[in-house]
């Protein structure tokens, strides 16, 4: 087939409504299909499909550069604040940490950047402190803990079930960001092991098959008015 023909649109099975309101994966395999189906991708589509593609990129260049110059201000300002302290690289970890909940992955390329050290030791220091997350926190926290008087009361059952429910491994977040799932060593409450801490209330002696409802029980209280 003469790859220059011109083909109407809607002989190739889409819109240009259908182009605007595809995501860029679905623009992608579209292309793909219609290459398959006709040998060529048509002038007039691959315009259209090209045009909706650069609109959504300069969308998200914009998007990210705000992002970027936000994250940007607020780095300086913590090093300005404890450029001169000992530990430095700790105390602005934490304050990012307590100010978005988790390490985002731009922070650490500027701290990188803004202590001079590499990104390989920034994310030394974040993985060897439990404290700091990688990930952003889940609407819900959902930890069992694993110390030694747990793991002899069946925390092993505790953990498979919490990652059976969510989905998830330890230290990871739901795709929807509603649980963030960690386990921990020895939470102090081994009298009533195995222990479970639901958004910050412990919860001991509890049995995996009674996990479950305690963990749908977080959801049903933000549900209710
Ligand atoms: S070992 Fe779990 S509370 Fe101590």
């Amino acid at each position: 087939m003469n790859p220059h023909q011109t083909l109407p649109v809607e002989e190739t099975g889409t819109t240009p409504a259908a182009i605007a309101h595809s995501d860029e994966a679905a623009l992608l395999n579209l292309l793909d299909d219609i290459e398959r189906r006709h040998g060529f991708v048509p002038r007039e589509l691959a315009e259209q499909l090209t045009k909706s593609i650069e609109v959504r990129l300069e969308r998200l260049r914009r998007l990210q550069g705000r992002l970027h110059s936000t994250v940007r201000r607020d780095i300086e300002e913590h090093l300005e604040r404890w450029k001169d302290e000992e530990g430095n690289l700790i105390m602005v970890l934490h304050a990012i940490q307590n100010q978005h909940g988790y390490i985002p992955r731009e922070v650490a390329m500027e701290l990188s950047r803004g202590f001079g050290v590499k990104l390989a030791r920034i994310y030394e220091v974040i993985t060897f402190y439990h404290y700091f997350k990688l990930q952003p926190p889940g609407q819900h926290n959902v930890v069992v803990c694993n110390g030694t008087a747990c793991y002899l009361k069946g925390a092993a059952d505790l953990i498979n079930e919490a990652r059976t429910r969510l989905g998830v491994g330890e230290g990871q977040t739901t795709a929807d960001r509603k649980y963030h799932f960690d386990v921990v060593r020895c939470i102090g409450c081994c009298g009533m092991s195995p222990a479970v801490v639901l958004d910050g209330k412990t919860h001991g002696r509890v049995k995996s098959s009674d996990l479950g409802g305690l963990i749908e029980g977080l959801a049903r209280k933000e549900a209710k008015p």
